[in-house]
């Protein structure tokens, strides 16, 4: 017999062992997931303010280390976004320096370079960017400055004291921030483009000295028409992202 639980507040019992599907639930997040993606080409339309504060309700319920609840986000709408977009649009073309609060990946080797690779390859065959085509690929790449015309944009700030797993929760906000939008009909583009130019972000939105940039979030209604959104990548197989252990390690060293 599988195992019941008490859903708290609502007395009912579901099943949770076996491949039961809590209430729906299991049914409704695999849907969030399977069709949420990045959006690179945003209709103008702005977001109604009571949309955006529920998504904020929604991300604001993503678990934290000691509920620390590190995240502070800068929220831009209307004049707003047009102000950052116009800003750090000049200030990248004025050949403004990069200066990540995190630094970037020193490299990708291996299996995450091939990964980065290939959703790359993707991105620009979407757009019939051929390979060495560098004027449009630099100018695709500039689009993440250009907010991908998206109505608003979150920026993710971490206290500096609480160091890498400040970051780490800021992650989690990050994804639930995503997947809140995919409930509410909107698309968002996770960007660690817009923290490149972290002392930017800082200057221009009043960023405190200590508290970090960790990412961007374009976000808005999705034109899904335009081919750049066109496209999905793909995932390794979970079984190859996962050791399993099985029994006692003495068990293990005995038979060995
Ligand atoms: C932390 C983070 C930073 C990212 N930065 C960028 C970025 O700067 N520009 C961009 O176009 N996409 C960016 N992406 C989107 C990834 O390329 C994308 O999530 C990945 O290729 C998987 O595709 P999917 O989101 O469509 O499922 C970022 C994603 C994450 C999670």
């Amino acid at each position: 017999m599988s195992p019941t639980s008490t859903r708290p507040g609502t007395g009912e019992t579901s099943e949770v062992g076996g491949l039961g599907d809590a209430g729906g639930l299991y049914e409704a997040l695999r849907r969030i997931l399977a069709d949420r993606y990045t959006c690179r080409q945003f209709r103008p339309d702005p977001v109604p303010r009571a949309t955006i504060e529920r998504l904020l309700a929604l991300a604001q319920r993503t678990p934290s280390w000691c509920n620390t609840q590190p995240w502070h986000v800068h929220l831009t709408e209307g004049a707003a976004t047009e102000d950052l977009r116009a800003r750090l649009l000049a200030h990248v073309h004025a050949g403004g320096p990069t200066a990540p609060d995190f630094p970037f990946p020193a490299q990708y080797t291996g299996a995450y370079r091939e990964r980065r690779r290939e959703c790359g390859f993707q991105l620009y065959d979407s757009l019939g960017i051929s390979k060495g085509d560098v004027d449009r690929t630099v100018r695709q790449m500039l689009r993440n400055f250009e907010l991908f015309d998206a109505p608003h944009v979150a920026i993710i700030t971490t206290e500096a004291d609480l160091g890498v797993y400040g970051a780490v929760d800021c992650g989690l906000y990050l994804n639930t921030f995503l997947l809140a939008a995919q409930s509410l009909g909107l698309a968002a583009a996770p960007q660690a483009a817009l923290a490149s130019y972290s002392d930017f972000l800082h200057a221009h939105l009043g960023i405190p000295a200590d508290r970090r940039v960790v990412a961007g979030v374009s976000f808005g209604y999705p034109d899904p028409d335009h081919p750049v959104n066109g496209f999905r990548t793909t995932r390794e197989q979970p079984g190859n992202a996962v050791t399993w252990h099985t029994g006692s390690v003495d068990a293990a060293t005995a038979t060995a």
